[in-house]
């Protein structure tokens, strides 16, 4: 449709959209991986709607905890679950490669964990988070307190401008540096150096374990796109 002709369609519709396309990789009967941010909110509040046809969740953040349990959904610990069929959550920003900025939220950490013990991860976005190179959305790195400074110096080095995210606590009890201005040409080799540094506990790229199904919101309709096999 030419573009005058679309209906004008908000950022939230987009959200709403895809959220609710997400259903369809809901394995009946397993525990879901579910993320955090406003657009996994949104597909919490859909899962609500077939609560019954899962045997639960696992979630990465304790707002996402207690946003299922609010909706009657039982919320596992992970410890407790062998198998994870597929997450679905979130990105900040998303290359057509797969590979994800995310922990605008401050979730990272479990977010990476919970993505690492799923087996199909499906990232719902809107199209905003559609990016040609990662790294003009500030790049979160979740870092243990007493290393603050130290890994600071060590990600300018690496060019980008550290700046701590004031007021912020991680639900493991860090702090997060949000990284500004770095020029990610490689996610993928960024991540392991920015990994490799002490202190460090998760840097918000996602790129060794990239997303597997992008679910993207469009003014056209929900567009499916797919990790190179
Ligand atoms: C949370 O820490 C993030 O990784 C979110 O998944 C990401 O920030 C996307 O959030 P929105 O859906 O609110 O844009």
């Amino acid at each position: 449709m030419p573009a005058a002709e679309r209906p004008h369609v908000n950022q939230d519709e987009l959200k709403r959209a895809v959220a609710r396309a997400a259903l369809d990789f809901v394995v009946p009967g397993a525990i879901i991986g579910v993320g955090s941010g406003s657009t996994a909110n949104l597909f919490i509040d859909e899962l609500a709607g077939i609560r019954d046809r899962i045997a639960g969740t696992v979630a990465s953040s304790q707002k996402s905890a207690d946003r299922l349990a609010g909706h009657g959904i039982p919320v596992f610990d992970l410890n407790a679950v062998d198998d994870v069929p597929v997450y679905i959550d979130g990105a900040d920003e998303i290359t057509a490669g797969l590979a994800m900025i995310k922990g605008g939220g401050g979730a990272l950490t479990r977010e990476k964990i919970v993505a690492a013990v799923a087996r199909q991860f499906v990232c719902i976005a809107d199209g905003s988070k559609l990016v040609s190179a990662l790294g003009r959305f500030p790049l979160p790195v979740e870092v243990i307190p007493m290393a603050r400074a130290y890994v600071a110096r060590e990600l300018a080095g690496l060019g980008g401008r550290p700046v701590l995210r004031a007021g912020f606590t991680t639900d493991n009890g860090n702090v997060i540096l949000d990284v500004h201005g770095l020029a990610i040409p490689d996610p993928a080799a960024m991540e392991e150096a920015i990994d490799r540094i002490a202190g460090v506990v998760t840097v918000g790229l996602f790129a060794r374990r990239g997303a597997d199904v992008l679910l993207l919101g469009t003014a056209d309709g929900v567009r499916t796109m797919r990790r190179a096999q």
